[in-house]
């Protein structure tokens, strides 16, 4: 069904896998365009109740947007690629309502960090490599990352990031908090599913309105302490909070409809 990524879906989790490790999972257009139509599909399945992002192979995660694809490309065109990809991909999984994970597995550079930032949160092996090499090339993120990256690490790690291009490796992301565990490659998907299997106990509803509220604070114009209220009152409405409030005062573990 794609050419560029492997989806699965078991126990709840629907895994989305980058699959052109000859390219180090480099994202073209056609693997943009299967990212999204695969988030979406995930986000509308019932019954995935979390998403986890890699890549494939030992190597990386992403390293970065298709450089061959735009090294042509004018300035309209470079401004229409930096658009429909944060439209398609980057801003569309940040603001999905299931929880995406990014399993950073190696090297996750440019666009590919900048995947991983759109991702709600971050875990990595130990030989990952993350950075923003974008100004060695000419260029600069265009996918939301000098947007992001200083909500994660602040503004001054992130403008070194940005102007030296280097790279940082998984610790150095762990002290920043670029990324929220680290662990051998072997154990880096069982610890995502094992986050995934703690975030499903709970209501999704809540989560998507957790989300949409967290996000708020990143939005221009947009108070996000009214986002907030606004949300927490909506989930008094919700089975839910019905089913949640029910069991904790009946002493049993709830049973969530996620309606
Ligand atoms: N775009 C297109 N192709 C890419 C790519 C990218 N962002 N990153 C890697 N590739 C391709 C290489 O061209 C090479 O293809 P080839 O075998 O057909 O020549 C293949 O993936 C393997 O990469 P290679 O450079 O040989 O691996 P390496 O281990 O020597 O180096 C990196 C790994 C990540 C350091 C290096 O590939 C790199 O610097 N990539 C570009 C990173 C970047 O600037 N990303 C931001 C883009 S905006």
């Amino acid at each position: 069904m794609y050419n560029n990524i492997l989806t699965s879906q078991e126990d709840g989790i629907t895994k989305i896998t980058i699959n052109r490790p000859s390219k180090l999972n480099a994202l073209n257009k056609e693997t943009i365009q299967e990212l999204h139509a695969a988030f979406r599909v995930a986000d509308l399945d019932a019954a995935t109740k979390a998403i986890i992002v890699t890549g494939s192979g030992e190597k990386a995660f992403v390293a970065g947007a298709d450089i061959s694809e735009f090294a042509d490309f004018s300035v309209s065109e470079g401004g229409k690629l930096a658009e429909k990809g944060q439209e398609l991909l980057f801003d569309f999984v940040a603001n999905l309502s299931t929880p995406v994970i990014a399993a950073v597995n190696g090297f996750a550079l440019g666009g590919g960090l900048e995947l991983a930032m759109a991702a709600h949160f971050r875990i990595a092996s130990d030989n990952a490599k993350m950075g923003l090499p974008e100004v060695s090339l000419g260029v600069i993120p265009g996918y939301g990352g000098t947007q992001r990256l200083p909500q994660l690490v602040g503004k001054g790690r992130a403008m070194e990031m940005i102007m030296t291009a280097g790279m940082i490796d998984a610790n150095q992301a762990m002290q920043y908090g670029l990324v929220n565990h680290v662990t051998t490659q072997e154990e880096l998907l069982p610890l995502a599913e094992k986050l995934a299997g703690k975030i499903m106990r709970n209501s999704s509803v809540a989560i998507a309105a957790a989300i949409k509220s967290v996000n708020a604070a990143f939005e221009d114009g947009v108070n996000g302490f009214k986002v907030e209220i606004e949300q927490f009152g909506n989930c008094f409405g919700t089975e839910d909070f019905k089913e949640g409030t029910t069991a904790f005062l009946e002493k049993r573990k709830a049973d969530f409809p996620g309606k």
